[in-house]
């Protein structure tokens, strides 16, 4: 099994273009099932992820095909199937937003129930009560979730939480039912907005997307478009968490910076010098660290997607930091191997108390979920000695080269 390494003590100087928003990526890829005609999407990150849901959509009869690095031509003009088999969707739960399109598009959708994952239970709950309210008739079974409805009718939906996943598929299903849908306490992440403007762009009338009320008025059919992906904010926040770390100054380029608030404004209270420039961002690690809180939340709140990265850069700032994880209830997998490079962490229930040391530790460690996968390349930079990171396919989900970014601004690092 390939593992990355990393040995710690070098600054990082140079320029990085962050690539398309994987979470942006996935639902647009799984809304073309919506459209009867070809797209043509740019900026589509190459990541494992993405390949993933690109083989679902090929095994449904979409028209899958890269015209150049980046750029994508899918044409779901014929779908043969409206069953998605386990294999794909146990591997990425983001599989599982086929299910509104298919069911808007076809009038039914026979899908694997998503598997957990590391992170949490990961229900599908707030989906479902989408689906039904819409008029779908909902069945479970054999590990298998079919939902039927010649055609949908517009409803009021309230979800319990801010679920970016349930909006996402409620969104995509509503927009080919009959009258309109109005999502309360909706998800008001960017890529919801994104994916909001893809749809719209296919001829959908969706509206309020980014507020915590969406109303989609339902329309005949959708057509294909030609749609660029917006810039990965988590991938541009984990960069800055590598500066934070180690020290240096780099170039972000291709930065929504209205997407990365929140990131901001803690890496400058941990002591990062964040600037706006050009197209993006120049961040400068330069001071020591100093210990902060943070507190994940929905947008435009601190991403839970950038918890694992934040811990990481507080284990070596002066004083006692405290992270509270609120959107999933076992994301700190990566505490304990922290403490495995000399990390001062306790978890006490949701929240981690850390305690920044002088230095951490080169140790092998091994990654559980991509976030914390990043998290500990990112632990590596600072740390004395070599460090060798195990499971790195998680990282491969959801960065694109991160080892070949890293080692172009002048870190230790390989992967064999
Ligand atoms: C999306 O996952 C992202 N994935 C996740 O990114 C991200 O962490 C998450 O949103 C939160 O921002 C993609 O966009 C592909 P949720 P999703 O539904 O949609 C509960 C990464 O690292 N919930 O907002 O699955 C759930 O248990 C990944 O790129 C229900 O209770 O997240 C969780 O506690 C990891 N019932 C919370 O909501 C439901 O029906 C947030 O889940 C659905 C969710």
């Amino acid at each position: 099994m390939e593992k990355i390494y990393v040995r710690g003590g070098n600054t990082l100087q140079g320029t990085i273009k962050i690539d398309g928003a994987k979470n942006s990526a996935l639902p647009i890829l799984a809304a073309s099932l919506l459209t009867s005609g070809p797209n043509l999407f740019e900026d589509v990150p190459a990541l494992e992820d993405v390949n993933t849901i690109c083989q679902l959509l090929e095994q449904l009869g979409v028209e899958v095909s890269w015209l150049k690095p980046g750029t994508l031509r899918i044409d779901a003009a014929h779908i043969n199937t409206c069953e998605t088999p386990y294999e794909l969707v146990r591997k990425m739960r983001a599989s599982f937003l086929v299910m509104g399109p298919l069911l808007a598009r076809n009038g039914r959708a026979r899908v694997s129930l998503p598997g957990g994952c590391n992170i949490g239970t990961r229900p599908i709950d707030l989906h479902l009560k989408g689906f039904m309210a819409l008029g779908a008739e909902v069945v479970m079974g054999h590990g298998y979730i079919e939902a039927m409805a010649p055609r949908l009718t517009g409803s009021r939906i309230y979800l319990d939480f801010p679920s970016v996943g349930a909006t996402e598929n409620i969104m995509m299903a509503a927009t080919l039912a009959q009258g309109t849908t109005i999502i309360e306490n909706a998800a008001a992440e960017p890529e919801i907005v994104d994916l909001a403007n893809y749809l719209n762009a296919a001829g959908a009338n969706v509206r309020g997307a980014g507020t915590s009320l969406i109303r989609i008025t339902g329309v005949e059919a959708l057509t294909g478009t030609n749609y660029t992906v917006i810039p990965d904010r988590i991938e541009a926040g984990t960069y800055i968490a590598a500066v934070a770390a180690a020290g240096g100054q780099v170039q972000l380029t291709n930065v929504v910076v209205d997407h990365l608030k929140p990131v901001i404004a803690k890496f400058e209270e941990v002591g990062v010098t964040i600037l706006e420039q050009g197209d993006g961002l120049l961040v400068i690690g330069n001071k020591p660290l100093s210990a902060t809180d943070v507190k994940t939340l929905p947008y435009p709140g601190f991403p839970t997607d950038m918890q694992a990265q934040i811990t990481a850069v507080l284990t070596t700032a002066r004083g006692i930091s405290l992270v509270t994880e609120t959107i999933f209830e076992n994301r700190f997998m990566h505490v304990d191997e922290l403490k495995r490079m000399n990390a001062k962490v306790k978890i006490d229930g949701r929240s981690a108390v850390i305690e920044g040391v002088p230095r951490l530790t080169g140790a092998q460690v091994n990654a559980s979920d991509l976030r914390a996968g990043a998290a500990l390349v990112i632990a590596g930079l600072a740390a004395e000695g070599v460090t060798e990171v195990g499971n790195i396919h998680h990282i491969d989900r959801g960065y694109h080269d991160l080892v070949g970014k890293l080692r172009a601004l002048g870190a230790d690092i390989w992967r064999e």
